[in-house]
């Protein structure tokens, strides 16, 4: 539901979204990726822009329509999706005032990619050797801490937010990413039951880098967006 005083409460506000799932290429025709939806960020960057916020959405590998009014930076791999948000995120007077990261990002990827497709002729397969993936979020709260540190007075990103995915033990899980990767609010979302990747609705609990945490029951995606809106509208005012 909408409050009437959300009412552009972000405008003014530059935040960027990262939405979908990342592709690391194996070779011209396979890749390694994930089931994310991008319907999270989409519904992230509409309610933003409906309560005033210029938009920068990253898109990573979605079959949606560019939402009215966001500027949207399409990109395929983690690398690349890593460069267009801290590209959007800047440090500097364009800095953006949050990074929502909604995407799915790989962690891993193979150590190569073949020029050619790979064929089965030969007996038996080679193996494929991954390596890390930067980690965009972590990366986000650590050039913030060290701007902090400089004593700079760079707008870096004063709300960063992150999502996660847990399965087990899921507000333990969740407190303890939150400190690892120095976000002020982390989104962790209930897999399973029908809910998450590609499903219209989601359930939630946001945790607060301050030690709070939100509940938001199962509902559209939308009403979670809004409720991640009005937490950053928050640290923001
Ligand atoms: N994330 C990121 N860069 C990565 C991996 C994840 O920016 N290479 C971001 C995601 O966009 C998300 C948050 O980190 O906002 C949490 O992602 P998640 O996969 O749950 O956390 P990981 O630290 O990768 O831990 P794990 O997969 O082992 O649970
Ligand atoms: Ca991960």
């Amino acid at each position: 539901g909408v409050l009437a005083g959300r009412a552009l409460d972000l405008a003014g506000r530059h935040v960027v979204i990262s939405a979908g799932g990342t592709r690391e290429v194996i070779d011209p025709v396979r890749f390694i990726g994930n089931r994310s939806s991008g319907l999270q960020g989409y519904a992230l960057a509409r309610t933003a822009v409906a309560r005033g916020a210029e938009v920068t959405l990253v898109s990573a590998n979605v079959a949606l329509p560019d939402p009215a009014g966001v500027k949207v930076v399409r990109v395929e791999s983690a690398r690349e999706l890593r460069e267009a948000v801290l590209d959007a995120a800047g440090v500097g007077p364009d800095g953006a005032d949050a990074v929502v990261m909604a995407a799915a990002v790989a962690d891993f990827r193979p150590d190569r990619r073949s020029d050619t497709k790979i064929k089965k002729s030969s007996a038996e397969p080679d193996p494929i050797r991954l390596v890390k993936n930067p980690d965009v979020l972590a990366e986000l709260g650590s050039l913030r801490r060290d701007a902090l540190e400089r004593g700079g007075r760079e707008p870096y990103p004063r709300v960063i937010v992150g999502f996660a995915a847990e399965t087990d033990d899921v507000l333990a899980n969740g407190r303890a990413k939150l400190a690892r990767k120095g976000c002020d609010l982390l989104v962790v979302n209930q897999v399973g039951e029908g809910l998450g990747f590609g499903t219209p609705d989601n359930a939630a609990v946001v945790l607060r880098a301050d030690g709070g945490a939100v509940e938001i029951q199962r509902g559209p995606k939308e009403d979670l967006a809004d409720v991640v809106w009005d937490l950053v509208a928050e640290r923001l005012s």
